[in-house]
């Protein structure tokens, strides 16, 4: 009787040890993103976990894609499936000569505000932000966002960064409530990468993964590009510019006019 009870209990000690330990791992292994509690900054990652609603994890190999801050201080995203990675907002240089830059020639060099509404890596925002322009650059993955603003931080110094500023948002509610018409609206929806460098097809796959997760709930499929042209159109004053692969159609039919560089066009739209 007696070694029957105690091998009883064992097992109904043992079982909810068992479960909750294959809870946890299971937890562990199919963790999509993650936040890395580094080492003198547990209170920082902490904080920006909580901020994104992600997890903390103590070693790298714990999710398919991680966040932490490299030796140079950057916060980076690190993508189990995009090999090179990690990658992080880098600072954009001005280094086309005026005339031979399709971006600018697009938005207009008389142009004093445009309202991005896919701020993305952001480079486009700062390369427009870097001539004079007053740029709303905005982002709905609060991921990419987190290192959009780590990069501005960093770039406190140049001279853009006073001409730029970032909203987290859902461009189309954002451009709904906006209180000031911006001169151009610009657009630079996601599209399978054919072209590029290494790193710029790099960077895009991550945000494609990341958007694939489907982790924040705003986030709705591009079916409402469209709807997003649209409401562009009713707010910018001067025009909207969206940026488009050479192998893809236009959003809309009919842009007014297009500026074509090696890789891209961007395609120009009047004001509706
Ligand atoms: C192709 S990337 C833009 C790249 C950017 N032009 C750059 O220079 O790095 C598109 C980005 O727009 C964001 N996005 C897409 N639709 C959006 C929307 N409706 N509102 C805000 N952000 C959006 C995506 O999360 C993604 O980060």
């Amino acid at each position: 009787m007696y070694p029957r009870n105690s091998l009883l209990l064992v097992v109904w000690l043992i079982i909810p040890i068992l479960f909750s330990t294959g809870l946890a791992f299971l937890s562990t292994i199919m963790l999509d993103i993650a936040v890395l509690s580094q080492q003198g900054r547990e209170k920082e990652m902490h904080d920006l976990a909580d901020s994104l609603g992600l997890e903390i994890v103590a070693k790298s190999s714990e999710s398919g894609f991680l966040i932490q801050y490299d030796p140079e201080n950057r916060l980076t995203i690190h993508a189990k499936s995009v090999p090179g990675s990690p990658v992080y907002v880098e600072i954009a240089e001005l280094n086309k000569a005026r005339g031979k830059d399709p971006l600018m020639k697009a938005i207009g060099y008389k142009t004093r505000s445009v309202f991005d509404t896919t701020a993305g890596w952001a480079s486009d925002a700062m390369h427009i932000a870097g001539h004079n322009i007053m740029v709303t650059a905005c982002e709905r993955n609060p991921v990419i966002f987190a290192l959009i603003r780590d990069g501005l931080k960093r770039c406190a110094d140049a001279k853009f960064s006073n001409n730029l500023s970032l909203i987290c948002a859902d461009s189309a509610a954002a451009l709904l409530e906006i209180e000031s018409q911006p001169d151009v609206v610009y657009f630079d929806p996601m599209y399978p990468a054919k072209t590029g460098s290494a790193a710029a097809k790099k960077k895009l796959q991550i945000l494609q993964e990341l958007y694939r997760l489907n982790r924040y709930s705003h986030e709705q499929p591009n079916q409402d590009e469209v709807r997003l042209l649209e409401i562009a159109r009713s707010v910018a004053s001067k025009r909207v510019v969206v940026k488009r692969p050479h192998h893809a159609p236009a959003i809309s039919p009919n842009p007014s006019g297009a500026v074509s560089a090696k890789l891209v066009r961007f395609d120009l739209y009047s004001p509706l």
